[in-house]
């Protein structure tokens, strides 16, 4: 389905997105294997965060979904069934790679797929520690959904991630509930934390030392409450969108700012963004606060290394950021980008083109100079959300009306995204 989109005058208002991706899916799947019941506040309403409960329902735990209200009734670290089908992990590579580390460890097998994207994204980032703890996982082609887990009795393992992945360690993590003994993982670059936070909130022993990671097996999880903070991947597009637009001034109440997830925030300041952060409460370790963001001045720069790997979500509407700015933007270190829900350098570049924006792109990086001015395009999403997020983004600043094609990818993550950008537009 198309979305139309108009330049815009200013972005401004108050809002309170949903629940936190990373955080939610992590939540779901602790809870199912806690013991009790788990209310989760403010869950994400993204059909990734759906994929996950889908599956968890599909391993005999009943939850139940209010909204944005989601109770789960967790039946402890043995408690999961065999499911009577294979499980859809839908558009999520989080589910499928996380809920693995939990299916590597069950009496059963059980089959695990997704849609045409997740099938092209590589599992052997995890098949490799499963099968280092003693898993047996078969895979398309050796690597791609959808994998085949047989269960087995796993061993701790030590792991140092050849990728900066939080997504395998948290696999990892995941699967060394169910040993005998301590695993580490261990990462040269500090990924996103949420799950060390989270096995902490529902009672396991974890060890956090730099970047050492040390948890005790067949710990006794308990069911609890818990608030899921607002997704700041989500709330990147409104940032960049009242940074790009003349006059916004936009407030984001409510926004998790996990240190391991803001250095979007920081990079931006460091180029001359206007923004400031009110308000900083912690609920289940979690810190969250009020972001208020005005229309800036920005320089631009450079994104390497681990600065790349710690923002690797927001690239794409950083790179629109990019065209606009003094000095342009030049990302490097970002081969991760090619095997995300699209090759997003090339869905990012041909949506640039098309745009009439001048880019080079690299093997893993893309170079964007400044100063361009957007024309209005028909744009693609490529079926990627964060793609027609970004380029719906792009479309407030163009110079005529633009036209973003397969824009309901952005339920994937914000289902709301159309509405609320007409609301802060309006
Ligand atoms: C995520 C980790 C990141 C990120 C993804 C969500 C997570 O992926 O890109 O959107 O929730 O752990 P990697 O683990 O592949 O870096």
């Amino acid at each position: 389905m198309p979305e139309r989109i108009s330049p815009a005058n200013r972005v401004t208002g108050e809002i309170c997105l949903p629940g936190d991706k990373s955080i939610s899916h992590r939540y779901a799947m602790l809870a199912s294997i806690a013991e009790g019941e788990s209310l989760i506040h403010n869950y994400s309403t993204g059909a990734d965060c759906h994929s996950t409960l889908g599956c968890i329902g599909a391993l005999g735990i009943r939850a139940d979904d209010r909204g944005t209200k989601v109770a789960i009734y967790g039946k402890g670290l043995e408690g999961l069934t065999a499911p009577a089908a294979d499980l859809d992990a839908g558009n999520s590579g989080s589910t499928i790679r996380m809920l693995s580390g939990i299916l590597a460890a069950q009496p059963f097998t059980t089959r695990i797929g997704g849609d045409e994207s997740l099938s092209r994204r590589p599992m052997e980032r995890i098949m490799t520690p499963l099968g280092q703890m003693g898993a047996l996982i078969m895979a398309r082609e050796g690597r791609f959904p959808p994998l085949e887990i047989r269960g087995a009795e796993l061993m701790p393992i030590d792991y140092t991630l050849p990728v900066p992945s939080a997504q395998v360690k948290s696999c990892v993590l995941f699967a060394g509930l169910y040993t005998n003994g301590a695993t580490t993982v261990r990462e040269s670059v500090r990924s996103r934390d949420h799950t060390e936070i989270a096995l902490r909130e529902f009672g396991a022993e974890i060890r956090v030392e730099r970047h050492v990671i040390t948890l005790q097996g067949r710990p006794r999880l308990t069911g609890r409450e818990l608030f899921v903070p607002s997704d700041l991947s989500s709330a990147a597009f409104f940032i960049v969108g009242a940074l790009l637009v003349p006059n916004s001034r936009l407030i984001l109440r409510g926004v998790g700012i996990n240190p391991t997830r803001s250095t979007l925030l920081d990079v931006l300041v460091s180029m001359g963004a206007n923004i400031q952060i009110l308000n900083v409460e912690q609920q289940n370790g979690e810190l969250a606060g009020q972001i208020l963001v005005k229309y800036s001045r920005i320089r631009g720069g450079v994104i390497e290394k681990e600065t790349t790997a710690a923002l690797i979500d927001e690239i794409p509407v950083l790179a629109v950021l990019g065209a606009a700015s003094d000095e342009g933007l030049e990302v490097r270190d970002a081969g991760e980008l090619r095997i995300k829900e699209t090759d997003r350098i090339a869905t990012i570049a041909e949506n640039l083109r098309r745009m009439g924006i001048k880019a080079m792109v690299s093997a893993d990086g893309i170079s964007i100079p400044g100063r361009q001015q957007f024309h209005a395009a028909e744009l693609d999403s490529f079926g990627d959300h964060r793609i027609a997020m970004a380029f719906s983004i792009a479309s407030l600043v163009a110079d005529g009306p633009c036209e973003v094609q397969g824009a309901e990818a952005a339920s994937v993550s914000l289902p709301a995204f159309y509405g609320i950008l007409r609301q802060v537009t309006a």
